[in-house]
């Protein structure tokens, strides 16, 4: 298949593209400073200038996203403004534009986190996006068909301890190889609308 990887450089992003390339899949990384495409998908014009480029996909996932972890009483409207369109609305743009982009039967898989259930100090705009992400491919699920949705929703990954251990203390962490494998299971498999929790 051909897949458009969003976030291909990154930490996700990169075990993603390592298990699609071994199962033999083209894989068109995507991101804002390196890439096989620049694009910013915060910007919906950026969107429309990257299905251009690329063309038809078998396949489209999402390793990509940023948030403000500020402790509540600091968080900004700004700041909810910025993580919404950082981490959902740049998803929801992402599936939005590449309906007419996608092979009949392709798929989009998005990335959430573990945070729409297990809140932790400082991740409430976070937790804001990853519940929107969550509940747009439930709603989406029911008018794509045939084409697929579903979202992958890990804990903090080991490889992220380092940066951001300190903030989810006492919680488990998993391989970033096990998120990876949820990205297969999305693109080969043939469920929709699920949310495949690792945590
Ligand atoms: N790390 C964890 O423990 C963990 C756990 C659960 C969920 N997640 C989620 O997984 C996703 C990826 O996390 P990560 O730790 O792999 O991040 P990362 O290492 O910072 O990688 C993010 C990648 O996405 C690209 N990118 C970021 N914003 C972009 C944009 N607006 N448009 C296009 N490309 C963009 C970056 O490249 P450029 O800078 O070149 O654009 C980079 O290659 C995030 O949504 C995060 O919330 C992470």
């Amino acid at each position: 298949m051909k897949v458009l990887l969003i976030g291909a450089g990154g930490t996700l992003g990169s075990a993603v593209r390592g298990a699609l390339l071994a199962r033999g899949h083209e894989v068109v990384g995507v991101g804002r400073s390196s890439g096989d495409v620049i694009a910013d998908v915060t910007d919906p014009e950026a969107v429309a200038r990257m299905y251009a480029q690329v063309g038809e996909v078998d396949a489209v996932a999402v390793a990509a996203g940023e948030a403000v972890f500020k402790p509540l009483d600091q968080l900004t409207a700004q700041d909810f403004a910025a993580t919404l369109r950082g981490k959902a609305l740049s998803q929801v743009d992402v599936v939005r534009q590449g309906v007419p982009h996608l092979t009949s039967t392709g798929s989009f898989t998005l990335i959430s986190g573990v945070l729409t259930d297990q809140p932790i100090v400082a991740g409430a705009a976070a937790a804001t996006a990853n519940g929107a992400i969550e509940a747009f491919a439930r709603a989406a699920a029911i008018e794509l068909p045939p084409q697929r949705i579903n979202v992958v929703s890990p804990t903090v990954f080991e490889e992220s301890l380092p940066s951001y251990g300190s903030f989810f203390p006492g919680m488990e962490a998993v391989p970033v190889a096990r998120a990876a494998t949820a990205y297969v299971r999305s693109i080969e498999g043939a469920q929709t609308g699920q949310v495949y929790r690792l945590h």
